[in-house]
């Protein structure tokens, strides 16, 4: 019980703490009023009640006192007639009296206000034997009445009964608490709409400094405050705040200008690349390949000589045959230095050719799969080179490390951008992103970045390598 106790509490404790500022602090003084009104509802009634019930029963005494000194002379007389009208008099100009009844000295009522019939059980209570003066409270009789009891003549010739009722000094006690609530709620209502008000322009710098904050989580920088003519704590946060998103702005901007100088640098690495891979594959294929296949020429011509003999010419034939392998070499080097076939017949067409030279020289089997083929028509010569070097790149690595038996190379291209993935079966790697060593890898960050495009690799240990790259046209 005790710990349901515990836990239903720290359950509400726990549902305040989401609960806003706003809500906190106007919901504290409601509880403050609300505790403060309930007590001094509580006090006043106690008090009213208190004081209402020391009156009537003043009341009762002073009445029986009264009507016993004023009734000895007629008991005496035995004008019972005017007793009577003395009793009925003053119950007539007293509505809170109930009864008034004279009984004499031998125990039997001679006046009383009782028209129906006289209720013996009065008697029997309050009932001192003419003696003392008593003033009790009969709660069960007619919803509460204060009896008094007063001896007429010290006793000698009975006692004089007066009834107050309780009933009309409660209803107007409670029509009072009922008026002194209705009051409290209407104040209550009132100050709490204006509370309200206050609390919520109070707040309201506090909610614009939380929203500002989660938008600079977010990332935007550009929010700033109304600077507040308060000079409170709430008025030196939004100022601090405003301080700290400028400072924030300016670093931002640095950052932003070293990055841009970075992107800038890199892609003119980059551009020097290339254009020096052009230069040697342009030199490979039309000096070293031409020079080659010169010699292969004279090589023929010197085979077909007659003045040397066989043996010679069999060795010039070996020569010349190992000659065109060399040959196919520089010009399969100087193709991969500068595919020149990506302006001749495009992108894919480049590709699938790397492709091609890729299953038979390294014996793993690809299943290629190309979409949106004429749309990429289009394509920007730079962009072209940077997704040619990042497939380049990848598969180099699938031949080199991954130990793979097969590779899928998905490639896609459609008018928003052009998106692709190289995955092998092979045997993985813990790949650490930023890691500059791993220049092949980082260049194919870098290149894809370079565009304002994204790539990502994914590698586990034994369960393969996927690169996914995609670079948006804008
Ligand atoms: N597909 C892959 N499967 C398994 N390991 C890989 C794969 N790709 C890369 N790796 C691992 O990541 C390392 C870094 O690759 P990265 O391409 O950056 O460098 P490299 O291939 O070793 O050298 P290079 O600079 O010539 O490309 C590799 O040495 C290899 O261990
Ligand atoms: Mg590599």
């Amino acid at each position: 019980m005790y710990k349901k106790l515990i836990l239903f509490l720290t359950n509400i404790l726990k549902k305040l703490y989401h609960v806003s500022l706003y809500g906190k602090i106007l919901g504290l003084i409601i509880m403050i009023a609300v505790f403060i009104s309930f007590f001094t509802i509580i006090r006043v009634y106690y008090v009213f009640h208190k004081e209402s019930n020391l009156q009537l029963k003043a009341l009762s005494k002073t009445i029986a006192q009264e009507l016993s000194y004023q009734s000895v002379s007629y008991i005496k007389d035995n004008n019972i007639m005017k007793l009577m009208r003395i009793i009925e008099n003053v119950k007539y100009h007293n509505k809170d009296i109930r009864y008034i009844f004279i009984e004499n000295n031998k125990g039997k009522v001679i006046a009383s206000t009782f028209e129906n019939g006289f209720p013996l059980k009065l008697l029997k209570i309050n009932n001192h034997g003419f003696k003392k003066i008593s003033i009790v409270k009969l709660k069960n009789l007619y919803d509460g009445v204060w009896d008094s009891s007063y001896p007429i003549l010290r006793g000698k010739l009975g006692v004089v009964r007066v009834g107050v009722l309780t009933k009309y000094s409660k209803i107007l006690v409670n029509s009072f608490i009922g008026s002194l609530i209705f009051t409290i709620i209407l104040i209550m209502f009132i100050s709490i709409i204006v509370f309200s008000a206050i609390i919520m322009f109070m707040t309201r710098p506090i909610v614009k400094l939380t929203k500002a904050l989660h938008d600079v989580e977010h990332g935007d920088l550009t929010v700033e405050l109304k600077e507040v003519y308060i000079v409170d704590e709430i008025g030196e946060l939004t100022h601090a705040f405003n301080k700290m998103i400028k400072r924030l702005r300016d670093a931002e901007a640095i950052k932003l200008e070293k990055n841009n100088m970075m992107k800038e640098f890199t892609k003119k690495i980059i551009n020097a690349h290339e254009e020096e891979r052009k230069r040697i594959s342009r030199q490979l294929h039309d000096q070293i390949g031409q020079i080659l296949a010169n010699i292969k020429i004279r090589l023929k011509l010197l085979e077909d000589s007659k003045e040397i003999n066989n043996e010679i010419k069999n060795n010039i034939k070996v020569l010349r045959d190992n000659l065109s392998n060399d040959i196919e070499l520089v010009h399969s080097m100087a193709k991969n230095l500068r595919p020149a076939i990506i302006d001749e017949l495009g992108l894919f067409n480049a590709i699938s050719y790397y492709l091609d030279d890729f299953v038979r020289l390294s014996g793993i089997k690809v299943k290629s799969d190309f979409i949106g083929q004429s749309s990429c028509c289009e394509l920007q010569p730079e962009i072209e080179i940077v997704i040619y070097r990042i497939v380049q790149e990848a598969l180099l690595n699938v031949v080199s490390h991954s130990k793979a038996s097969f590779v899928r190379v998905k490639l896609e291209c459609n008018k928003n951008g052009f998106s692709g993935i190289v995955e092998d079966n092979g045997i993985g790697f813990n790949y650490k992103a930023g890691n500059v060593e791993n220049l092949g890898l980082y260049g194919m960050v870098e290149r894809a970045e370079l565009l304002d495009g994204r790539l990502d690799i994914k590698s586990e240990k034994g369960n393969g390598t996927t690169i996914t790259f995609k670079i948006n046209f804008n």
